[in-house]
């Protein structure tokens, strides 16, 4: 088909013929709301470098999972900020711990919304790294256990679905085994398979106070250069278990989540991380750019690379803007 004969511009005349040739439409049910949990009572403290994102104790969580429910948002991702880190993040999997308190309530309170959570140590950890250092390296095989005991102990608080971040190898078959014997079968693994070592998540290692004290991250997440290793990756954690890839960050990296759906059958995942929030929250605040239109079009994008799932802050804005 060739102009004059075929006129694409036919089907674009107005908004009923938009809408009926959309290819890619934003559902809330596919949203998961990031939530950062703190010690405290009656605590909310804005993050300065991600407005509309808080810091909330856990007597504030109630409100807020009703909020999201009441928007048709209905899956979490819990974030805790303990009262005292140590060199291995025993706080992980404390049985009183930050995390654990917060699903209890959660579940207690408003049992109709889903709660994931992050399992990682470097909330946890003195030194911010995502394992537990042995001989000055992030030693992974010591910290499999160390995170397989934290991912039990979310699912003995009432977690509905776990999410692995620290990019240890082995973790997710180490995760899947612990829930299996202790009767957690039912208990899915949203693996963040595919992470890459990003200058992105800057605003949340405020938020969640884990930036490393010492090195980074690379010799653990993973070279933005390589696309061809994150299938490696994601195809380990699908034998060891994954229920769920996810990729992160998600806009500099389309062309992974497009990859990952090309390749495998599980659900995808892209988390719209910090940096991209603060991103556009920034320029919106200095009236360079039209925030809700940027907003719409970056979790269009997304989903349109072949994310089932997002998981962003603008969980909520999204959601009320699909009402609308
Ligand atoms: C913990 C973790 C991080 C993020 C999610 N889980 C930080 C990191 O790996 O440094 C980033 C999320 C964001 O930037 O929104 N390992």
């Amino acid at each position: 088909m060739v102009f004059p004969e075929y006129r694409p511009r036919r089907l674009r005349k107005n908004a009923a013929f938009r809408s009926l040739i959309r290819e890619t439409r934003l559902d809330a049910g596919q949203f998961i709301y990031p939530l950062f949990v703190m010690p405290g009572k009656g605590k909310r403290e804005e993050i300065a470098s991600m407005p509309g994102v808080f810091r909330l104790s856990v007597d504030q969580l109630a409100k807020e999972a009703n909020e999201c429910l009441a928007l048709g948002v209905n899956h979490l991702l819990l974030f805790g900020l303990p009262e005292k880190k140590d060199a291995m993040g025993s706080g992980a999997h404390a049985k009183d711990g930050i995390v654990q308190r917060a699903i209890r309530e959660l579940k207690n309170a408003a049992p109709a919304i889903m709660v994931t959570t992050d399992v990682c140590l470097c909330e946890f950890t003195d030194h911010g790294h995502c394992g537990c250092i042995i001989e000055n390296r992030v030693d992974n095989d010591a910290t499999l256990e160390i995170l397989a005991k934290t991912a039990l102990s979310h699912a003995q608080a009432g977690a509905d679905m776990v999410a692995p971040s620290d990019m240890m190898d082995g973790r997710v078959g180490e995760i899947r085994a612990a829930l299996d014997e202790n009767n957690f079968d039912q208990v899915p693994i949203m693996s963040y398979a595919v992470k890459y070592a990003s200058a992105f998540y800057g605003p949340f290692r405020e938020a969640a106070d884990c930036a490393p004290q010492f090195g980074d991250r690379t010799s653990y997440q993973m070279d933005p250069a390589n696309v061809r290793e994150a299938l490696r990756e994601a195809t380990l954690d699908v034998d060891e278990g994954a229920d769920i890839l996810m990729v992160k960050p998600a806009m500099a990296y389309l062309d992974i989540v497009k990859a990952l759906k090309d390749e495998f059958d599980l659900p995808i995942a892209a988390y719209h991380v910090s940096g991209e929030y603060a991103m556009i929250k920034a320029a919106a605040a200095k009236g360079w750019i039209d925030e809700e239109r940027v907003m719409a079009e970056s979790l269009l994008a997304i989903r349109r690379a072949g994310a089932d799932i997002i998981i962003t802050y603008y969980a909520k804005e999204m959601a009320r803007k699909l009402r609308k």
